[in-house]
């Protein structure tokens, strides 16, 4: 889950290093370190903390000129051992001719170092990616081939890995290998990139390669080779990005979490863009599963982690009511421990933001050993769960820096959406006209979240009078329950309070002991349209917390004059079919976590403890 960057070409590589790591902070920020490779040989320089902290102790660096050289950088998201300046990457090996960086688990770790502490090897660090550089260091003594040796090493390797190395009498030469965490080259004119999201390069070129699993790759400014383990080599799939470089800046907000949460309408429009024809059909041509395919189906499981979790627990509603299967949503960590019934006629549908989260993955990997099939819907062109389903739609969010998931959340629900209308589609379950009027309204659904961006500026005076609150409860019925556990997950991420979401019928067998006086309780409101027994009973759960001193805050359909009668406190977004609500519902959630955080004077992009990218189980 760490970030990294290799550059070699005739630009100061330190400086292209850095630019890199500042666009890879997301992914890990316990600590960062850059190594040098130049004609005064190969240097490293690493601090814990932000990266401020490596910009700090880099002043006063001065590269050799020449055009061969080389540096690799590293962000870093602690696994095996505390976050500190000697467990910072890049390691040494202990004759000082290697440096090497790693993102993943070397599961087999702690046998390779007493083997290599047996043979006489001091380590400097506790961390499993140091045995890495000392086996790489041991092989490139036998040959002086740093391809090579890194094929070997990773042979010996059991777990996760994206390793980048140099080697001190080759200064200009970075080697990289990568199985089951990500990794990318880009190339540029007489310059080449490796690093696990193009984002870290996009500012000096849009070209890249998709590196596949057990490929080691070498860049040097003479070009790019691409091999298997065994050393054959083969051809990385070449593809041009269309993201430009501002995605990866603030367009003028003061963090990427207002900027996402105020890109949700277009995003959630470009998710929709060109998978629903003229006649109002979902037509999802890139998603590689037959009529027949959808047609042998005769249960849906779905699994994802934290806020993907969330998408999946929304879809289940819908996916049930328009297509008649039955749908249970697990969280992926859970899923393969507790041997799921899965066969042919199961779709397994894997949500991931990254498609690069261990725990997504490896449920994947056990439905497909039961041979279900598996659709994953993802946000990361090229990632590895995409890779290893039968099919995959893809969300159209852009990069998402924060770490607290916004706007690819809400593509999620826009993807799931159109993923169980194309099935219900598919197998003749829904009427035309019924569909008909389900894609009318969910076409109209970017321009609502719009409005309730427009209209949620009042949140600012909400959350600084709640910020006092050491507890906030969110509760909802139906589609609003996954919305009251996603409310509560962004307050938790990042204004590190007690938050939590509870089914509204659920608060009296329990938790309504957690109400004192002043509670903020934030109930989502579900539509009152047709008299509707869910609002009624969503007033009666509102009394009880009332009851108990709780002060409400609820999210409400505009004209819903009985809600606000109730509440101390009421929101209103746009009118909508209750089974689409949780695009509009959800925006207001969002937005009072970023408030509330911001009036604690939290980080609200990085909070601690945190990465963007879990690739470890
Ligand atoms: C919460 C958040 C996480 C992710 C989770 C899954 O704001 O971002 O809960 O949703 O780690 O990540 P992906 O979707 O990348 O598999």
């Amino acid at each position: 889950m760490c970030g990294i960057i290799g550059y070699t070409g005739a630009k100061d590589p330190v400086a292209v290093a850095v630019e890199g790591l500042r666009r890879l902070e997301y992914r890990g920020y316990d600590s960062a370190g850059i190594a040098l490779a130049d004609k005064g040989g190969l240097r490293t320089w690493k601090k814990s903390g932000k990266l401020a902290n490596l910009e700090a102790a880099l002043d006063g660096r001065e590269a050799a000129e020449g055009d061969v050289r080389s540096a690799i950088g590293h962000t870093r998201w602690a696994t095996h051992g505390v976050p500190s300046d000697r467990n910072a990457h890049p390691h040494a090996s202990q004759d000082g001719r290697i440096a090497l960086i790693h993102n993943g688990i070397i599961e087999n770790f702690s046998q390779l170092r007493s083997e290599l502490a047996a043979q006489g090897t001091a380590f400097a660090s506790d961390t499993d990616s140091e045995v890495a550089a000392q086996l790489l260091a041991a092989e490139y003594a036998e040959d002086g081939d740093l391809a090579a040796a890194m094929r070997r090493v990773c042979k010996r390797l059991e777990g996760s890995f994206t390793f980048l190395a140099q080697a001190a009498d080759h200064p200009g030469l970075i080697v990289g290998a990568r199985r089951n965490s990500p990794l990318v080259a880009g190339i540029g004119e007489g310059e080449y990139f490796l690093a696990s999201d193009v984002a870290a390069f996009i500012s000096h070129t849009t070209e890249a390669i998709e590196l596949g699993q057990d490929q080691v790759v070498s860049i040097s400014p003479a070009g790019l080779t691409v091999t298997s383990l065994d050393g054959e080599e083969v051809e990385g799939k070449r593809y041009s990005v269309d993201w430009d470089i501002t995605a990866a800046e603030k367009d003028g907000y003061d963090t990427f979490m207002m900027k996402e949460i105020h890109q949700q309408p277009s995003v959630v429009a470009d998710t929709l863009r060109g998978r629903i024809d003229d006649n109002g059909h979902i037509t999802l041509d890139e998603v590689r599963l037959s009529e027949q395919d959808f047609r042998d189906i005769d249960k849906v499981f779905i699994v994802a982690c934290g806020t993907s979790y969330h998408a999946g627990l929304v879809t289940k509603y819908a996916l049930e009511h328009w297509t008649r299967l039955p749908c249970e949503v697990e969280l992926a960590s859970e899923f393969r421990y507790r041997d799921p019934v899965l066969d042919r006629s199961t779709l397994v549908i894997a949500i991931s933001q990254s498609g690069e989260t261990m725990d997504t993955l490896m449920a994947l990997r056990h439905a497909r050993t039961q041979k279900a099939r598996v659709l994953s819907i993802s946000n990361t062109v090229g990632s590895t769960i995409p890779r290893e389903s039968d099919a995959v739609l893809y969300t159209r969010a852009g990069i998402e820096v924060s770490v607290a998931s916004t706007k690819a959340f809400l593509t999620q629900l826009a993807a799931c959406y159109l993923v169980a209308l194309h099935i219900a589609q598919m197998r003749g379950v829904m009427y035309a006209d019924e569909v008909a009027d389900v894609v009318a309204s969910l076409t109209a659904m970017p321009d609502k979240i719009q409005e309730v961006l427009d209209g949620s500026d009042q949140i600012t005076e909400l959350a600084a009078q709640m910020a006092t609150s050491h507890r906030v409860l969110f509760i909802g019925r139906h589609v609003g329950y996954p919305v009251a556990l996603e409310g509560a997950l962004k307050l938790k991420e990042i204004a590190y309070i007690e938050a939590e979401g509870f089914a509204a019928g659920e608060l009296k067998h329990g938790p309504i002991s957690l109400i004192e006086t002043g509670t903020p309780v934030i109930a989502m409101v579900p539509s009152p349209a047709g008299r509707s027994l869910l609002h009624d009973k969503m007033i009666s759960n509102m009394q009880e917390v009332k009851a108990r001193g709780a002060r409400l805050i609820a999210i409400a359909e505009e004209g819903d004059d009985v809600t606000a009668a109730h509440a101390d406190h009421t929101i209103y977004v746009p009118k909508s079919p209750t089974l689409l609500a949780p695009l509009l519902t959800t925006v207001p959630l969002q937005r009072l976590a970023v408030e509330y955080a911001g009036a604690l004077g939290n980080d609200i992009d990085q909070p601690r403890n945190l990465a963007k990218s879990v690739t470890v189980e």
